[in-house]
């Protein structure tokens, strides 16, 4: 059920992290080609040679609708149309209410709302029909965690994407869910919310109380829900949102 055999599909944010994993784990399931996006070309490519030649890698920021369209380019000058679309690219970022600035509001929304609503909108003309496309949330979306305010918020608005996408798309037979991570030991932890060793080590201690897991995800575990979704086992499954989160929002 979740084979891939002869399947395009573009993963955003797929130099690392969730998005990597996502790609392999297409890959591993036979995928004819995988479109990896993300900023850094340096990382792309570090990502391409691990996955291997059926891996292609588009430079683009999701943010900039000009390098959207380009991407799109791209991919129908190859030939190719989409299968599955994962938008997953996105930034996660403490902010203070009280002190944060326009830019740091601006650099949030850009990606995780502006860049996931025109990444879908810039590739649906590739869509085939029948396709199917997964949204990355974030359990963020509904807790109150201290100073992600930004983050929650946009989380929220992908969520919200989903559901009225799955409506508006209903003429393609194209279905929409969203995947619903929770904390996944990711280089996000570092790079965005600029967590050291120690405090990695403390929050995971943490994690042991308020998840029924108690601990993080490991990527490939958020992968293996992606692919479900997208896969012909989630024929009937649309609009949903997927926490995969060790139950942390379920108790
Ligand atoms: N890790 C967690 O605990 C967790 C929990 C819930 C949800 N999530 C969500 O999972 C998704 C993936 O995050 P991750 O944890 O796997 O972090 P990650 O390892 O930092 O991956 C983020 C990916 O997104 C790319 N990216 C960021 N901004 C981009 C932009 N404007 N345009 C194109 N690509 C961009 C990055 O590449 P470049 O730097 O090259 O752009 C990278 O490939 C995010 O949406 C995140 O919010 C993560």
């Amino acid at each position: 059920m979740s084979d891939f055999s002869n399947q395009t599909i573009l993963v955003t944010g797929a130099s690392s992290g969730i998005g990597l994993a996502s790609a392999q784990a297409y890959l591993d399931k036979n995928a004819k080609r995988v479109y990896i996006v993300g900023r850094n070309a340096q990382k792309l490519e570090l990502a391409q040679a691990q996955l291997g030649e059926r891996a292609i890698a588009l430079v683009a920021d999701v943010g900039n609708l000009a390098q959207l369209e380009q991407m799109a380019r791209k991919i129908r000058h190859n030939g190719d149309t989409l299968d599955v679309l994962f938008a997953n690219a996105g930034i996660a970022e403490n902010n203070l209410i009280g002190s944060t600035t326009e830019a740091a509001f601006d650099a949030i929304f850009d990606t995780n709302v502006k860049g996931v609503f025109f990444t879908v909108q810039s590739l649906l003309p590739l869509m085939k029909l029948g396709g199917n496309i997964v949204l990355n949330a974030s359990v963020a979306a509904h807790k109150g965690m201290q100073n992600l305010s930004l983050y929650s918020a946009s989380k929220a608005a992908v969520r919200s994407f989903a559901r009225t996408w799955c409506n508006d798309l209903k003429a393609q037979k194209i279905r929409v869910n969203t995947i619903s991570p929770g904390v996944t030991l990711t280089p996000i932890l570092q790079t965005g919310l600029k967590m050291t060793e120690q405090q990695i080590a403390d929050f995971s201690r943490y994690l042991q109380d308020v998840v029924p897991l108690g601990r993080m995800a490991d990527p490939t575990e958020i992968a293996a829900a992606v692919l479900f979704l997208s896969s012909s086992a989630a024929s009937f499954v649309n609009g949903v949102e997927l926490s995969v989160d060790g139950g942390m929002t379920q108790i």
